[in-house]
């Protein structure tokens, strides 16, 4: 899906720069979870801007199937994000004067989908978040929870093949956040999606099959405990479950959180700098 080669960003602020990657090399296999942790600052956020094509590298390559998002003309970038692309923000970034059905049908109109087309495959995709109840409730009208199930919905209903979250679960409670971690796996695991999760939260982060850390604009990885645990229960009986455990859409059982590697623990979630969303989505 993905293969990033030597990705830099550098901000220029002032007469300073600031190098927000340094040279990061990242493969993402189709239908693969990975979660992304690190220190506040370090450059997740603008990864996974860069990953959505909200963003261009100053330099190295961002291939996503087969083609260069950092080369692609504006246009075409925008068009790869309009149909491939699902964002998820901490701040659910809904329009407050849309109704939630209303917020869900714009994620089609630049796909040019004809308008009742868009108003029932978006009271679909709302009752598939569980909202088939609130489709003309705004924003206001809603809880954190509903809100995160409207952008959800708004992130998926154009069937794209990755969705970025970044902090997804940020702004919600315990419960809140297991809810909505949980809806995210439902979807990942039935629609076979390719997701990068950011996360300051380890709980959420150990629910990936793979975790990187994002440090000094640097990326490195660890294993995450779901993958560790299919490894260990494969262990000793054939090797095809092994396969089949590591498979990236393969299910999985909630129950491998428990063991394995843990992430380290990392500060606790601070407000995103990716708090807009574009026209486009
Ligand atoms: N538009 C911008 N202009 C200048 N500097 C920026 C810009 N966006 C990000 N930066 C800088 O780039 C670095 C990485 O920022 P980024 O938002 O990717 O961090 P992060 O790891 O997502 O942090 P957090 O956990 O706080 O969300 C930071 O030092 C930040 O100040
Ligand atoms: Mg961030």
């Amino acid at each position: 899906m993905y293969k990033l080669s030597a990705v830099t960003k550098n901000y220029a602020k002032g007469r300073e720069t600031v190098a927000a990657l340094r040279g990061v090399d990242l493969v993402i296999e189709d239908g693969e979870w990975l979660a992304i942790q690190g220190p506040t600052g370090h450059g997740k956020s603008t990864l996974l801007q860069i990953l959505g094509g909200l963003d261009r590298p100053s330099g190295g390559i961002v291939d996503f199937d087969g083609r260069d998002l950092a080369q692609l003309r504006e246009a075409e970038v925008t068009r790869v994000r309009a149909a491939s692309v699902g964002f998820v923000f901490q701040t659910f970034n809904l329009i407050p004067t849309l109704s939630a059905q209303e917020n869900v049908e714009a994620a089609l109109v630049p796909l040019h989908v004809s308008a009742a087309a868009r108003q029932q495959r978006a009271a679909v995709a709302l009752e598939t978040v569980g909202l088939g109840d609130r489709l003309r409730h705004v924003p206001g009208e809603l809880s954190g929870g509903q809100q995160q199930r409207v952008a959800i919905a708004r992130a998926l209903v154009k069937e794209p093949k990755v969705l970025l979250a970044d902090e997804p679960t940020g702004n919600l409670d315990e419960d809140t956040r297991d809810e909505i971690i949980g809806l995210l796996e439902v979807m990942w695991r039935e629609r076979g999606l390719t997701m990068v999760l950011v996360t300051h939260d380890s709980t959420v982060a150990r629910r990936a099959q793979r975790i990187g850390v994002m440090k000094n604009g640097r990326l490195t990885f660890r294993k995450a405990a779901r993958a560790q645990a299919a490894r260990t229960q494969a262990a000793g009986a054939q090797d095809a479950p092994v396969q089949a455990a590591l498979s990236p859409l393969s299910p999985r059982s909630s129950s491998s959180a428990s063991s394995g590697l843990q992430p380290p623990d990392l500060p606790a979630a601070k407000e995103s700098s990716v708090d807009s969303v574009r026209a486009d989505e």
